[in-house]
């Protein structure tokens, strides 16, 4: 099939969305010290947000807080905590009670990855990315409900598209992004006549992040490798993943709920037809 040579562009929420319509709102991000979750944490402050961010390295958690407030002149606090336990996300749900009263919005977005085949994948190894992914996901899910209830808010949950189909050396991480849509599925639904909604956001291959590097280290070419395969005609950028992220959480989106959005530039249709 001949593509054109269009090359979709990458905008900021802020030329689209109005600069104020999360203002007021409380935003609780895990994994939101680095990569995707921190772009999407930072566009949701550029709207007027304030923000707790969690994660398990205090350093670099400490100092992504300090840039993102600089950045967007939003207040936001840096918790320490790993998703595994759940005391820790306790203990930083209470921190951002105290500190901003509410929470409006949730993105639980700490993930786990390597790339390893089953017959090389220990037990532990499949346990570990499951507790981070799929019941990292249950435990922020419990420890935020009776506040997001309280805000009529929303859950944005970061999955991936890589379950869709066999992708080799990923075991690990497609059951636990399978059982992570299904958590936001029942979400969306049990929780839709308390006025919460629940979606998903499923990054395609997008530049610059952690789990990109490490899925695509193909040798030196690999910048370009596979470009023929998205549709959009350029890699993803965390923006993408950060206005898919605006929009859903904005008021623009308020009867979408219980869905998959893949943020892929078409790549997995893409594939389906190879
Ligand atoms: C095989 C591995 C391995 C590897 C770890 N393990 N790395 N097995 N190949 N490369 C095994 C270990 O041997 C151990 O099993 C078990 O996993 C736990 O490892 P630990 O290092 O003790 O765990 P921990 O310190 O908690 O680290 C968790 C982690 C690590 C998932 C292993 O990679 C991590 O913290 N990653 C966080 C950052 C990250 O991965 N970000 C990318 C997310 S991208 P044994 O049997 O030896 O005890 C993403 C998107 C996916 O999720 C989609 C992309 C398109």
């Amino acid at each position: 099939m001949a593509l054109t040579a269009y090359v979709a562009p990458i905008v900021d929420s802020t030329d689209v969305f109005k600069p104020d319509i999360f203002k007021g709102k409380v935003l609780f991000c895990t994994g939101g010290g680095s990569g995707i979750c921190r772009a999407m944490t930072e566009a949701i402050m550029r709207h007027g947000a304030q923000s707790t961010i969690v994660g398990r390295k205090l350093d670099r958690l400490t100092q992504a807080a300090q840039e993102l407030s600089a950045s967007t002149g939003k207040t936001c606090l840096a918790c320490q905590g790993d998703v595994r336990k759940p005391e820790t996300l306790r203990d930083a749900v209470a921190k951002t009670i105290e500190k901003y009263g509410r929470i409006d919005f949730v993105i639980c977005g700490a993930a786990g990855n390597f790339l390893a085949p089953i017959s090389g994948l220990s037990e532990n190894g499949f346990r570990t990315v499951m507790e981070i992914d799929t019941i990292g996901t249950y435990n922020t899910i419990k420890a935020t409900l009776d506040h997001v209830r309280k805000s009529r808010g929303a859950y944005i949950h970061v999955s991936a598209t890589l379950h869709y189909n066999g992708t080799p050396y990923q075991a690990h991480v497609s059951a636990a992004k399978a059982g992570v849509d299904a958590l936001s599925a029942v979400l969306a639904v049990e929780e839709g006549p308390h006025g919460v909604r629940s979606n998903v956001v499923a990054p395609g291959p997008i530049a610059g992040t952690e789990g990109m590097d490490r899925l695509s280290a193909k040798g030196p070419d690999r910048s370009r490798h596979g470009f023929e395969l998205i549709p959009a005609g350029r890699m993803g950028d965390m923006r993408d993943i950060a206005n898919a992220a605006v929009f859903l959480f904005s008021g623009a989106a308020s009867f979408v709920t219980g869905q998959v959005l893949p943020v892929d530039g078409g790549t997995e249709h893409m594939r389906s037809t190879q």
